[in-house]
């Protein structure tokens, strides 16, 4: 436990934890780098919710503020939570434009309304609080890729451009990558960047029965 004086700091959790690490206790160790809520690294929770200490005001939390690292995650020290699975995770759908025709000369096109249907979802971060927020994630992470991941995979299925997303699917038709989903929407409640995962993954659901249509 430590005390901070508020006159005297900044007025995000992440001041605090900055301040106590300056000030009171330099083995404090957490992630942070950009400190407005676009790098992701400063995800934690927070007074009992995934978040970001960057973006989280001390002065929405009454009495003593709680922070504990990203649940059901491997810790490595204090609050820097061990992402290896989560990457390994993300780069398994390949997210990345997978295309067969030759590459054109200058860009590939996109209509304005194809670009469009990539609003909501280019916006991660993937900074994890939603898919720690998931107990389905919780008891599965080693089989089901979670909603940070599934939205991504969903944001290369519905760009335009993309020529693999019959691949993309075949990859994610399995009873746990994709169907552990039980549309729990924990992911959605908590999302700093009110982005909505649950949404993204009906989506894909969506897409697996109407291919077999
Ligand atoms: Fe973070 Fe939201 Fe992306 Fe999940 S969907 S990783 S909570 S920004
Ligand atoms: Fe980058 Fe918080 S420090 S999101």
């Amino acid at each position: 436990s430590y005390e901070v004086d508020l006159d005297t700091c900044g007025p995000m959790v992440l001041d605090a934890l900055i301040k106590i690490k300056n000030e009171i206790d330099s083995t404090l160790t957490f992630r942070r780098s950009c400190r407005e809520g676009v790098c992701g690294s400063c995800a934690m929770n927070i007074d009992g919710r995934n978040t970001l200490a960057c973006t989280k005001g001390v002065d929405e939390i009454k009495g003593d503020i709680s922070v504990y690292p990203l649940p059901h995650m491997p810790v490595v020290t204090d609050l820097v939570h061990d992402m290896t699975n989560f990457y390994a995770q993300y780069v398994s759908i390949e997210p990345w434009l997978h295309t067969d025709t030759p590459t054109p000369e200058k860009e590939w096109m996109q209509a304005r309304e194809d670009r469009d249907k990539l609003n909501g979802l280019y916006e991660c971060i993937l900074c994890a609080c939603c898919s720690t927020s998931c107990p389905s994630y919780w008891w599965n992470s080693d089989r089901f890729l979670g909603p940070a991941v599934l939205l991504q995979a969903y944001r290369w299925l519905v760009d335009s451009r993309d020529e693999a997303t019959g691949d993309r699917l075949d990859q994610l038709e399995d009873p746990f990558r994709l169907y552990r989903c039980h549309t729990i929407m924990n992911c959605t409640n908590t999302c700093p960047k009110d982005l909505n995962p649950s949404k993204a993954i009906g989506e894909i659901k969506k897409m697996m029965v109407a291919r077999r249509l």
